[in-house]
């Protein structure tokens, strides 16, 4: 069986630069807090009328112009975002449109900050037994318009930016190079600790006043906890991929984690002794994209000459559900 390789990486990320000190005007925070306890210095906004969809495009059509492909050579898109443009239908085949595709598949999916990673093992199965050739993997998010720039839920609004991240993914001869594992796990009792409780269909009607008013339709999280499980689980997960794979912490040439909190992936590469020259990040320029974290950073890494050929790469990822997620690639 042929394995799976990224053919081409690709990002957008708005123009519009919120400052920490931007968000100090809006509520009780300052540049000392949210750098001290994420490292974000600033993040990306979305001007008025531009969606998910819309950065998953621009990301898009970088990733296939690197891949060295065309529209019409891609056979399926996945699309990963908790931010889809509208409730129904997904972002998926709205990327479909703008990019000109055929009527070629397009699928959704909802696993948040993990999101890139279970749609790189949702491609890698479809490519490896040959049903499709050439894949489209976007995550992309669109967080400010759902945020609250209030005292009340500044935790949750200081951390998250607006982006996407995009790749191609086709096959390879060489069993050794390309994706050689993933990992996909999750715990939806917790399901509660990080998550937007309305609209829903269990509520009759599916939004409120009530619901509106009470702000209910903003994220909520319990960031300690979520922190202590994502310092915990990406250890778990990043182990499990080099177990399976007879690799050792000091084989990866570089880790590229998800950009939820810098203390975070500190926390994680310090106990696994990983150094820090390989441990990337950019949290700094655009806080946590979500979905599109993972892509955006890779992107920035290979552009920065960080992964040469035969290097071990390892993507990691936590976050809502809970989800978490590994990959471990030979580029
Ligand atoms: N500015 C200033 N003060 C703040 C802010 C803010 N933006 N937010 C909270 N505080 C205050 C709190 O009110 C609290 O004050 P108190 O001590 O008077 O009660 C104090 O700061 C400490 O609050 P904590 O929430 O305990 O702060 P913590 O050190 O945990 O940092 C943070 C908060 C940064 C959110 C952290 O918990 C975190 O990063 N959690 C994990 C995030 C994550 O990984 N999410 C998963 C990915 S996202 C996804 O899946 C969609």
């Amino acid at each position: 069986m042929k394995r799976t390789r990224i053919l081409g990486t690709g990002f957008y990320v708005p123009e519009k630069v919120v400052t920490n000190d931007d968000l100090a005007k809006m509520m009780a925070t300052s540049d000392e807090w949210i750098t001290q306890r994420t490292g974000i210095k600033e993040r990306r906004y979305v001007s008025e009328g531009v969606g998910a969809s819309d950065l998953a495009f621009e990301a898009s059509r970088m990733a296939i112009q690197n891949a060295g492909l065309t529209v019409k050579e891609i056979d399926f898109i996945i699309l990963g975002t908790l931010s889809p443009d509208y409730t129904f239908p997904g972002s998926a085949v709205l990327l479909q449109d703008k990019l000109g595709a055929s009527t070629i598949g397009a699928l959704d999916i909802r696993n948040q900050c993990s999101g890139f990673i279970y749609g790189l093992s949702i491609a890698d199965q479809f490519i490896r037994t040959g049903v499709y050739k050439h894949i489209l993997l976007v995550g992309t998010e669109v967080h400010s318009t759902g945020i609250e720039f209030a005292d009340r839920g500044r935790d949750v609004t200081v951390i998250f930016g607006d982006g996407a991240g995009a790749v191609v993914l086709g096959p390879v001869e060489d069993k050794e190079r390309g994706i050689l594992s993933t990992h996909l796990h999750s715990e939806g009792k917790y399901a509660k600790k990080l998550w937007i409780e309305a609209p829903g269909s269990i509520y009759h009607p599916r939004m409120t006043q009530e619901m509106l008013e009470s702000g209910a339709w903003f994220p909520k999280m319990d960031g300690k906890y979520v922190f202590k499980h994502a310092v915990t689980r990406m250890q778990e997960v990043i182990e499990e991929g080099l177990q399976a794979n007879h690799l050792k912490p000091q084989d990866i040439a570089l880790l590229v984690p998800h950009q939820a909190n810098m203390r975070i992936n500190q926390m994680v590469s310090m106990a696994m002794e990983i150094p820090e020259e390989k441990v990337y990040h950019n949290i700094q320029r655009y806080g946590n994209t979500t979905a599109a974290s993972i892509p955006i950073a890779l992107h920035e890494a290979l552009q920065e000459g960080k992964v040469q050929e035969g290097d071990i790469v390892v993507l990691a990822a936590f976050g809502s559900g809970f989800t978490w997620a590994s990959a471990v690639i030979r580029w």
